[in-house]
Order: structure tokens, then sequence, then C-alpha cells
């Protein structure tokens, strides 16, 4: 099957000369879980810009879905949510920036609402529905891009930073909505932490745009010297067990941690010879 991304030797430069961007190839498979992690300033938002056609290459394809290299004609297929919530929300209310998808797409009215509801519902968003979003606070900008991202169901979701200022218990909620999409989803983001919980395959952009690693999980956010080199911390877990456990066993997530150690302790105390 096609690529649902297929970019080659992407090279992007700001007006200014700032190239953020260089030599980027990368090709992602529908239904591919992917976090592009990098340090700040190494150019994933940048990455994301270029992937989601959002700004034009200065050297380089994108190809969508192997059929065209046109972002706007597949632009009701790819959830692009920016990384400040204020570049995304643009209606006078919250009700408006989650309908404004699927009315886009003429979605069924009833089907609509109805998605609306239970992502509003799910997102702590059901009393600010009616408030312009300029009167949330940050996490809830937030929250309210997401669902906004989320309501018109894309094929392809790519999502800078979205829990950046969400509170633990919806970062939670945010997680469970992006892990059930049932597309394909691209997370850009700093944490590795996030990208050990979301992801199968991991992006590394490297300090000058350009792509340091890209393959699964485990084998990149396991690779601690390839992570700090590239201004990386590796995920606590890894920092935890680093210079303990090989990497196939390394648990990756503090809940894969957790297992871990409540196994290992129930090992001990059943083996005799530890018994002091
Ligand atoms: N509009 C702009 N004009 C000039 N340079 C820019 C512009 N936007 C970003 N840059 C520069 O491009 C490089 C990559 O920026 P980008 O926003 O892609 O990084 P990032 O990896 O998303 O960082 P962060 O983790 O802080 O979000 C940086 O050096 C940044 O200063
Ligand atoms: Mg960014």
């Amino acid at each position: 099957m096609d690529p649902v991304i297929d970019a080659r030797a992407l090279t992007y430069e700001y007006p200014d000369g700032t190239t953020a961007l260089r030599d980027a190839t990368l090709s992602i498979d529908r239904g591919e879980r992917v976090a592009v992690v990098g340090a700040n300033g190494s150019g994933k938002s940048t990455l994301q810009l270029a992937l989601g056609g959002l700004v034009d290459p200065s050297a380089g394809t994108v190809r969508y879905f192997g059929q065209t290299t046109d972002a706007e004609r597949v632009r009701d297929r790819l959830g692009v949510l920016l990384q400040d919530p204020d570049d995304y929300l643009f209606n006078a209310t919250v009700r408006e920036d989650l309908e404004y998808g699927p009315a886009q797409l003429g979605t069924s009215r009833r089907a609509a609402d109805e998605r609306i509801a239970r992502l509003a519902a799910e997102l702590g968003l059901t009393d600010l529905l009616d408030r312009p979003p300029f009167r949330l606070s940050g996490g809830e900008k937030q929250r309210a891009a997401v669902a906004s991202v989320l309501a018109f169901d894309p094929d392809v979701l790519l999502l800078d930073e979205p829990f950046g200022a969400v509170d633990a218990h919806y970062r939670e909620r945010v997680r469970e909505l992006v892990g059930d999409h049932e597309g394909t989803v691209m997370v850009f983001t700093p944490s590795l932490d996030l990208a050990a919980e979301l992801a199968d395959r991991v992006i590394v952009v490297g300090q000058t745009g350009s792509i340091a690693a890209d393959g699964p999980a485990r084998a990149v956010l396991t690779d601690v010297c390839l992570l700090r080199e590239n201004g990386l911390r590796p995920p606590a877990p890894v920092r935890l067990f680093e210079g303990i456990l090989d990497a196939d066993e390394m648990p990756l997530t503090t809940a894969a941690a957790r297992r871990f150690l409540v196994d290992e302790l129930g090992r001990e105390s059943s083996d005799p010879s530890t018994t002091r």
C-alpha cells in the first residue's frame, strides 16, 4: 500500500535565511504511530508544517497517499494541529471551532453533534462550548484545539506538542483519544516520555534540522548516547535503569517500569535464597 506521507529530501529555509530543515527524507505508512522528537529549535514544527503542506519546502517533495503532491487536494484528510492553539482556534465560540471541520466535510448534523458532545465530555469542554476561545485558560485552549482536530476524524493526525499546557488528568484523556485514533498518528514533541507512551516508531530531528535517527521506538529510546548528543533526555525509566538493564528488557514507560519492579520484587520474595 502507498505510504500516507512520503517526503523526499525536504529542506526549508525561513525568509531570514535560517535553515530549519535539511534534506529530510521519511515515509509514513498507514496506521503507524510516530513520534518526532528533537530539542527546542531543532526543526520539529517546521517539519510538521512542511509535511502538512502549510509551507512550501525550499527543496524536496511531499507526496500524499501515493496520489498527489498538492496538500490542498487532501486537506480534509490531514489533521494538522499547530503548536500554538491560538493559531488554530479562530471562530467566535469553542462550539463553532469544533463544528467547523465536520461542516466542511459535509458530515451529517446528527453525527457531528454526537461526536462533538463526546469529545467535549472527554476533554472537559462541555461547559465551555459557548465561550470565545480567547477567554479560555492555556490548557483549556489546548484541549479545545485537540478536540477541533479530532472532531473531523482525519486519516492522518499531525499533532505539534498537543500536551504542553495540559494537566495530568487531561493529558491522560488526550493520550487515550490519540491512542484510539484509527488512522495514522504523528506527534511532534520534545518529551521522550510522551514518545514512549504513544509511539511505535521514533524519528529524531537533530540540532541542525536533519534527521538524526528513525527506527523502532525501543531501539531509538534506549540509545542514550544518540539521544543526549541530540539534546534529548531519555525517558525516565531508561535513565533509572541505564547501565543495569539491556535494551531488550528496558521498560520505556512508567507503567512498564512499575510492572517490571512488581514482578522483580514478587520473584525475590518467593526466592528462598534472597530471604534474610
Ligand atoms: N518564522 C521564523 N523565521 C525564522 N526562523 C524561524 C522561524 N520559525 C522558526 N525559526 C527557526 O527555525 C528553527 C526550527 O524551529 P522550529 O520551530 O521548527 O523548532 P522546534 O523543534 O519546533 O522547537 P520547539 O521544541 O521549541 O517547538 C529554529 O532555529 C527557529 O529559531
Ligand atoms: Mg515546535
